[in-house]
């Protein structure tokens, strides 16, 4: 028990290591949390300090995820994979290295996709780019990508794979709810090189 307990934390301190802040104090001398949205995500660094450091920051939180899922296998600890990745996201959005302040639960979310479902992966990066270059809005592609995500997992009905993925798009939602307001009011930024 003291096992799970001690890689829960390690999966949680792993979802903290706030990428973005990382990236941008030490390459561009820049909190990207003080710039644009303000969020400590691959987006607000794509915004902010560009296509480098932006893809850098997002392929760093999707690692994030899947490291953290990968624990119980790698530590051979009887937990499911999925509870280890909840923990990273949690520590994504809340991180105990950046004052709490992280980012929207998005790429680290979709790195214990990728390792508990790659398949499920592949069609929710389908569904984010499709909605990506119909609509330019990241977030909206975020949450719908999320929302086929839990669509997948009815289709399958592998339960516990379902429940951690609702659970993450609720929160994913959640996280997003300034966007959601911006998008109804039409102030949303709209990305522009796709
Ligand atoms: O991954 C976060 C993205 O969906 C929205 O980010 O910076 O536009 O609020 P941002």
């Amino acid at each position: 028990m003291i096992q799970i307990i001690l890689a829960l934390i390690l999966a949680y301190l792993l979802g903290s290591i706030p990428s973005g802040l990382i990236i941008g104090k030490v390459f561009y001398k820049t909190d990207i949390r003080e710039h644009g949205s303000g969020n400590l995500g691959g987006t607000n660094t794509f915004r902010t300090l560009g296509v480098k450091a932006g893809l850098a920051v997002t392929l760093a939180d999707i690692l994030k995820g899947t490291l953290a899922a990968s624990l119980p296998v790698l530590l051979h600890l009887d937990l499911n994979p999925l509870i280890a990745g909840v923990f990273a996201v949690v520590g994504h959005t809340y991180p105990i290295f950046a004052g709490f302040r992280g980012g929207k639960a998005v790429a680290t979310s979709g790195g214990v996709v990728l390792f508990c479902a790659p398949l499920m992966f592949i069609a929710v990066l389908v569904v984010f780019f499709i909605s990506l270059y119909i609509t330019k809005y990241v977030s909206l592609s975020s949450m719908l990508a999320g929302v086929c995500g839990v669509i997948y997992g009815l289709v399958l009905w592998n339960i516990p794979l379902l429940i951690a993925v609702a659970l993450l798009t609720l929160f994913v939602i959640y996280r997003h709810r300034a966007n959601i307001k911006r998008i109804i009011n039409k102030t949303e930024p709209k990305i522009k090189w796709l």
